[in-house]
């Protein structure tokens, strides 16, 4: 099966002979700070938990969600990842026909697929930077769709809305009936405060999505949350597990929640290291290197004598694994993603891109 993700790298290591502690993932974009120092420590003293179920709809975590993000306990509902929440989302909404833009992050589309829903796409052109246009985008969200997906900033792309343009949408979805959902998985590596949440007080059809597998690197534990009207979060609740959030996932949550300072110097770190890479990434001159907002970079090889599967291949067999964008709805062979990470981790794939890129030029 084609995989539709980053972050395979048990299959890279088979396929190219690789021991899989030896491969550097730039595939999935995750923290490279690597979680809290606490998350471990604690986790560990609490490993007799697991002999227990875990607490049913994660109770004290969603009052520790309300106390941090403001909204009533009431308004939350925690997920197996950001991803479980938009297989529960589309089955309690059941909508007929759905928008979503490309290319965007594709579970939106196989979540729809679940439901039956009529799927349209809004293309992100090239010819615009892949820059989202209010406009063009407001004539098609008409009112025959049920449901829209927003993704701020977009994977793969790493462009973002902002507020203001985010109410434009919301206030024509309003007029149209349209629900719509905003993934905001990336949010909190954005320099800018682009979140929606506050917009909840004033639209009623309207599901905010919050990852913290991203930015607290935890996504073998999986955790996210979202946030939307009692009536919705009640509805959503009927379609999940009570356990779906087990022990050591709800824990972490409690514990990232407090990690004020961690977030304060990982935000610095990724910064310092997003514009170093980006910077070193703009000396190739026939790539086209998109400005990271959150963390990971979109770059077009257009310029190049190669397609993004030869150079997510020829990287792979050195133990470097990207992702190939190939398989994005709206994407070509054209488009490659890297995650941001460590210096040394950045300067080696920076070393083997100029030796693909310049030698064989
Ligand atoms: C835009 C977007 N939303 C949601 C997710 C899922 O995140 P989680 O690991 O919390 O399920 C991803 C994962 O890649 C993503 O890219």
């Amino acid at each position: 099966m084609k995989q539709k993700h980053g972050g395979n790298i048990e299959s890279v290591a088979k396929k190219y002979n690789l021991h899989s502690d030896n491969i550097i993932d730039f595939s999935a974009n995750i923290n490279f700070v690597g979680p809290p120092p606490d998350v471990y420590s604690r986790l560990k003293d609490n490993l007799e938990s697991i002999t227990k179920y875990p607490e049913v709809n994660s109770g004290k975590l969603k009052k520790k969600l309300s106390e941090k993000y403001g909204f009533k306990k009431e308004n939350y509902i925690v997920g197996n990842g950001a991803v479980e929440l938009i297989y529960i989302l589309v089955k309690a909404l059941n909508p007929k026909r759905s928008l979503i833009y490309a290319p965007t992050f594709s579970e939106y589309e196989k979540a729809l697929k679940t439901v039956n829903s009529e799927i349209e796409y809004h293309y992100l052109k090239k010819e615009y930077q892949f820059d989202l246009q209010i406009e063009k985008l407001k004539a098609e969200l008409t009112d025959n769709i049920d449901l829209f997906f927003l993704c701020n900033p977009n994977n793969p792309t790493g462009k973002f809305i902002s507020k203001k343009e985010v109410k434009q949408i919301l206030k024509h979805n309003e007029k149209h009936n349209i629900f719509t959902v905003i993934d905001e998985a990336f949010v909190d590596f954005v320099e800018r405060n682009i979140s929606a949440k506050s917009l909840l007080k004033e639209y009623d059809k309207l599901f905010i999505l919050r990852s913290l597998t991203k930015f607290f690197a935890i996504p073998g534990l999986r955790l996210g949350f979202g946030i939307g009207t009692p009536s919705l979060i009640e509805k959503m609740n009927g379609f999940k597990d009570p356990w779906n959030v087990n022990v050591l996932a709800q824990k972490a949550g409690e514990i990232i929640l407090k990690q004020d300072e961690y977030i304060k110097l990982t935000k610095k770190a990724i910064y310092n290291e997003k514009l170093f890479l980006y910077k070193e990434l703009k000396k190739f001159e026939n790539i086209e290197v998109y400005y990271p907002n959150a963390n990971y970079i979109f770059i077009d090889l257009k310029g190049t004598d190669f397609t993004s599967t030869e150079v997510y291949e020829n990287l792979a067999k050195e133990g470097i694994l990207i992702r190939n964008c190939s398989n994005y709805k709206g994407l070509d062979q054209n488009y490659i993603r890297i995650a941001v990470k460590s210096r040394k981790d950045n300067n080696k794939l920076l070393e083997h891109l100029k030796s693909l890129f310049i030698i064989n030029n």
